[in-house]
C-alpha cells in the first residue's frame, strides 16, 4: 500500500471569535502529547478572523499544527468586497485551503467551475487545496453517489496537474452525513474513497492517485475515528462539529493511542 501521511483537519465553520479560537487551540495543545502528532498532519481551519491569532500562537508555542482556510477568492486582488485572496492567506502561513465545501456549493452558489478556479489559484501560490466532494441523500438514494462525485472531481480538477501528490487532498463528505450525527459506515466511506481514488487515477494518473490523500468527512467523532481510519483508502478525516470541542478533537487526533 502506498505510504500516505494521514491528515486530520478541523473545519470550525462560522464558529468561535478570535479570542475563543486562542483558548480552543491552547486547550487542544494541552490535551495532546508529542507522540499524538507524529506521523500525521493536524490542520485547523478556523474563521478568517482567527487565522492571525492562531498563527502567532502556533509560532510562539512551537505547536505542530498547520493552518487551513475555509475558502478563498480565485483572484489575487481586486474590487471583490468581502473576499480574501490566496496571497493574503499565504502571508498568514496558511498551508491548506478548503475548496468546494458542500455548504459553499449549496448556499453560496459555488459550481464546479468556481471551485476549479479556486483550486487553480490555491495551487498557483503553492498552497494545498482540500477539495471537497460528496453526494446528497437524494442522489445517494437514486444510486448516483459515485456519478455525482466523479462529475464533481472532473469539473473541479479540470486543467489541474499535480507534481507532488502531497499538494492536493480530496475530502469525501456525503452531504447527508454532515452535521446530522449520521456517519457513513466505514464500508461506505471506503467504497466511496476508493471510487474517488479510481477517478483521480483517470484524471491525474494512477501513480499520483495512489499517493494522494483522501479524507472522509461527516459526523466524525471520537467513537468512530478508529474504524474510519482503519479503512485502506481513508487517509484522514475532515471534522466539523467535533473539532469545536478540544477534548473530542484531541481524542480524534490521538486515536492511535493505546486505550484502557
Ligand atoms: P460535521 O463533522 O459537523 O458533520 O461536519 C463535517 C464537515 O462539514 C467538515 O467539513
Amino acid at each position: 500500500m502506498a505510504d500516505r501521511l494521514p491528515i486530520i483537519a478541523g473545519n470550525w465553520k462560522m464558529h468561535r471569535d478570535h479570542l475563543e479560537a486562542i483558548q480552543l487551540v491552547q486547550k487542544l495543545a494541552y490535551h495532546l502529547e508529542g507522540d499524538d502528532y507524529a506521523g500525521q498532519e493536524v490542520v485547523l481551519c478556523p474563521p478568517f478572523i482567527a487565522l492571525r491569532s492562531i498563527q502567532t500562537l502556533i509560532q510562539s508555542d512551537g505547536l505542530p499544527m498547520k493552518l487551513g482556510a475555509q475558502t478563498c477568492h480565485h483572484e489575487d486582488e481586486g474590487a471583490f468586497t468581502g473576499e480574501i485572496s490566496v496571497p493574503m492567506l499565504e502571508r498568514l502561513d496558511v498551508e491548506y485551503v478548503l475548496a468546494g465545501h458542500s455548504e459553499r456549493r449549496a448556499m453560496f452558489g459555488e459550481t464546479d467551475e468556481v471551485v476549479n478556479a479556486k483550486v487553480q489559484a490555491i495551487r498557483s501560490h503553492g498552497l494545498r487545496p482540500i477539495l471537497c466532494v460528496g453526494e446528497s441523500l437524494e442522489q445517494r438514494e437514486a444510486g448516483r453517489a459515485e456519478d455525482v462525485v466523479t462529475e464533481q472531481l472532473r469539473g473541479s480538477l479540470a486543467g489541474v496537474t499535480v507534481s507532488d501528490p502531497h499538494d492536493l487532498v480530496v475530502a469525501y463528505e456525503p452531504v447527508w452525513a454532515i452535521g446530522t450525527g449520521k456517519t457513513a459506515t466505514p464500508d461506505d466511506a471506503q467504497q466511496m474513497c476508493a471510487a474517488v481514488r479510481s477517478e483521480l487515477g483517470s484524471l491525474l494518473g494512477q501513480p499520483t492517485a495512489d499517493q494522494l490523500r483522501i479524507q472522509y468527512g461527516g459526523s466524525v467523532k471520537p467513537g468512530n475515528i478508529r474504524a474510519l481510519m482503519a479503512e485502506p483508502d481513508v487517509d484522514g478525516v475532515l471534522v466539523g462539529g467535533a473539532s469545536l470541542s478540544s477534548e473530542d478533537f484531541a481524542l480524534i487526533v490521538a486515536h492511535r493511542r493505546e486505550r484502557g
